[in-house]
């Protein structure tokens, strides 16, 4: 042992060093201020919701591979510091589809998202509207494109549309989004049919959950969840009547497998917002969704979620970058779980950044409030790296501000739950 002079313990300067916390009774607002980073908000989440519930976030498509490969590209990435380059200050806003935001990223669509938490679309858009940035409503919906814009009047709203079987309905939900003053159109355009999401399968998914004896045994150590449940209005969606059927018999029953860009220029014609079409991963889709006349795109992969081994989106974004220019407004989502991964998507050319799981796994650790703390974990994380890489406001960061590693070996430095699951 080495020498160490010794004295005895100082009583005042002890006193001064205790911070007591007066115990709390905001238990939800504690747990949320304890989460460092989304991950966390994830490992919350995971205790508090059944496990169908979320699995059905958490996973992805056929061994989860795009999914899995979205997070270890993101990880590849370096971002580049500079020193001494006077930066004081780093301003985070931005525009897209013609209005500001005051980060550089939104809520993407998620359908069935009372089944995660029940305050679901109006925690989201609550959370978006209050940090000034835009939330995007699914077609799959558990509140209506009415009960959205009551509850975040202020809030930029954004709607996804699956095109419908029946176009009629299609062209009544555009009608009220636009009535609803949601200001862009999401097309999405990646889901002919389900993919195939096999944790769902082993854990025989229902919406509205069955009460099997697994499931009252999951309830016992998940009451908040099972309690908000079963005294909030029962869940509904837009338009399906038969909702106690599988997910992949509902999406199924209401998609088109046969659409066509012709179907897509349809579209356009009827809405006269900002239009981006949702899941291009090539040059050659990307440069027919410019031709149908779409104001932007959303370079995705719906998560990881359609297409088992399709793409990662963010080696896709160079592709379609090059193929559209700068004519078209390009937004990036899959994989998304830092602020780091956002400012890499943003000096790779993308304009703009959504968020699926984060957030819903936000919404689950501790719904609105929950949400936001999602928000600004991950806006915080996005200020410090600009600041460290000298950037002074979103333009600043391009190309020269990241590097790849090609070889990327360090994966013991990986936390082993990005390992497993989406
Ligand atoms: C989705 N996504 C999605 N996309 C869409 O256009 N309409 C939808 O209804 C849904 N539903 C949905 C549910 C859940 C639970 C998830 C996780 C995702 C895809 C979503 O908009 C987005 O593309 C991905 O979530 C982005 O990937 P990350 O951020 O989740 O990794």
């Amino acid at each position: 042992m080495g020498h160490l002079e010794r004295r005895r313990p100082n009583p005042a300067e002890l006193a001064s060093l205790i911070r007591f916390r007066a115990p709390t009774f905001k238990r939800r607002a504690a747990r949320l201020k304890a989460a460092a980073d989304i991950w966390d908000l994830r490992a919350i989440a995971k205790r508090r919701t059944p496990a169908a519930a979320f699995d059905y976030v958490d996973g992805a498509a056929g061994r989860e591979i795009t999914a899995r490969r979205a997070r270890q590209v993101f990880d590849s990435v370096e971002l580049i510091p500079r020193i001494l380059h006077g930066t004081a200050q780093s301003d985070m806003a931005t525009t897209i589809a013609g209005a500001p935001s005051r980060l550089p990223f939104g809520i993407a669509p998620t359908g069935f998202t009372r089944f995660m938490q029940s305050e679901g679309e109006i925690a989201g858009s609550r959370a978006a509207q209050q940090a000034g940035i835009p939330f995007s409503l699914s077609t799959m919906g558990t509140r209506s494109i009415e009960e959205v814009a009551a509850a975040a009047p202020e809030g930029r709203n954004w709607f996804q549309l699956y095109l419908w079987k029946d176009r009629e309905k299609s062209k009544a939900l555009l009608q009220r989004a636009a009535a609803a003053g949601f200001d862009t159109l999401l097309v999405t355009v990646d889901t002919p049919v389900a993919g195939q999401r096999h944790r769902d399968t082993r854990n025989g998914m229902t919406i509205p959950p069955e009460l099997t004896l697994k499931t009252l045994v999951d309830a016992s150590y998940r009451p908040e969840w099972w309690f908000n449940f079963l005294t909030t209005d029962s869940l509904k969606f837009a338009s399906l009547s038969d909702s106690s059927a599988d997910l992949p018999t509902i999406i199924n029953s209401m998609f088109d497998s046969s659409l066509d860009f012709d179907d897509l220029k349809w579209i356009r014609a009827l809405w006269k917002g900002k239009l981006f079409v949702k899941g291009v991963l090539t040059a050659e889709d990307a440069a027919k969704a410019a031709a149908a006349g779409a104001d932007g795109l959303v370079v995705s992969n719906h998560g990881g979620r359609q297409l088992d081994r399709a793409p990662v989106a963010f080696e896709a974004l160079a592709e379609v970058r090059a193929e559209v220019g700068e004519g078209l407004e390009i937004i990036l989502d899959s994989g998304i779980m830092s602020g780091a991964d956002i400012v890499a998507s943003l000096c790779a050319g993308a304009d703009f950044v959504l968020i699926g799981r984060a957030y819903l796994y936000g919404l689950m650790a501790g719904g609105q409030e929950g949400v936001t703390r999602a928000i600004e974990l991950l806006a915080k994380e996005v200020e410090v790296a600009m600041q460290l890489m000298g950037a002074a406001s979103i333009k600043d960061l391009g190309e020269s501000s990241i590097r790849r590693r090609h070889a990327c070996q360090d994966t013991a430095w990986v936390r082993p739950s990005a390992q497993t699951g989406a």
